[in-house]
């Protein structure tokens, strides 16, 4: 039997382990994902630790993703994010690495997301609200699907430094948020406003409109005010259950080398967040 698991602190709450294992039963494997949780400073000793138990792969969540970056040999696009949610301990247990692979599928699940409801990045204005680990992860997945990313954050000089690491981005406070959600094609919401507060929104509904795909990152609520308003407006919206969907599915594709049952685990996550 394999085990893969979630190092995070809290992750008491998470809804990685009946996502996971409803896709290794849907496809046969013997397998099993656990959670674990680490003290917050103990992020490389914890990978290490898993690595020499025999774990086959765990996810990393906050307050890990950076420190976990200094234990794994990153891919490219995990360096360039400067954050690690997935860790693959396939190369060291074939004896062919001396540390574990490093992923960052947060930015997969954004592009996965975008690519599952049909909607093309390739070319098109993005605009990115937040400036956190979420929109780290969002912005460079749509430079890198060759979207044009403005990153817009309540603290500007945030917004700003994320940019200068984005290729091509450009970025701001939310003076003008209005102006560039109107000219864009693509909106992601990488705040955490709406998460437990219905009411509260990022953007005002007057700058939502038809031709916008809008990805909202939270969550809980599954439907957020943003989400209905843009669906009011005439948009094309994504709940913040894709995001984290395809992350795993990214993941788990990433650990077993299989095709992931999406509909299975898609169906298993929903059920969790009803
Ligand atoms: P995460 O890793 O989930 O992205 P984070 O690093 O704490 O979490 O980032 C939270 C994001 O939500 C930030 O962009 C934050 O803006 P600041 O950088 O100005 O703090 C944004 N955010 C949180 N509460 C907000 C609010 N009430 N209005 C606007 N932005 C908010």
């Amino acid at each position: 039997m394999d085990v893969y698991g979630l190092i995070g602190n809290p992750v008491g709450h998470s809804l990685s382990p009946p996502m996971h294992e409803a896709g290794y039963g849907s496809l046969g494997i013997d397998a099993r994902y656990v959670t674990f949780e680490p003290a917050p400073d103990d992020a490389a000793a914890a990978i290490e630790g898993a690595g020499a138990l025999g774990v086959a792969g765990l996810n990393v969540t906050v307050p890990f993703k950076r420190d976990a970056l200094a234990a794994v040999d990153p891919a490219p696009l995990a360096e360039r994010i400067g954050a690690v949610n997935t860790v693959d301990f396939a190369p060291v247990r074939a004896g062919e690495a001396d540390r574990p692979r490093g992923h960052n599928t947060d930015a997969a699940g954004v592009k996965r997301a975008f690519a599952h409801h049909g909607v093309e990045l390739d070319g098109r204005d993005a605009v990115v609200v937040g400036a956190g680990g979420a929109g780290r992860a969002a912005a460079f997945a749509l430079a890198d699907a060759g979207a044009a990313v403005h990153v817009a954050n309540r603290t500007a000089e945030r917004a700003a430094e994320l940019a200068e690491a984005v290729p091509g981005a450009t970025g701001g406070g939310l003076d003008d948020l209005g102006d560039r959600v109107a000219g864009a094609d693509v909106l992601v919401n990488a705040t955490s406003v709406g998460m437990d507060e219905p009411e509260a929104t990022p953007v005002p509904a007057d700058h939502l409109h038809g031709d916008l795909a809008v990805l909202d990152a939270v969550y809980a609520p599954i439907e957020t005010r943003l989400l209905r308003e843009a669906d009011a407006a005439g948009a094309t919206t994504i709940d913040g259950a894709w995001m984290l969907l395809f992350q795993g599915v990214e993941a788990f594709e990433t650990w077993t080398g299989a095709d992931a049952p999406v509909e299975t685990m898609n169906a298993a996550l929903r059920a969790e967040l009803e």
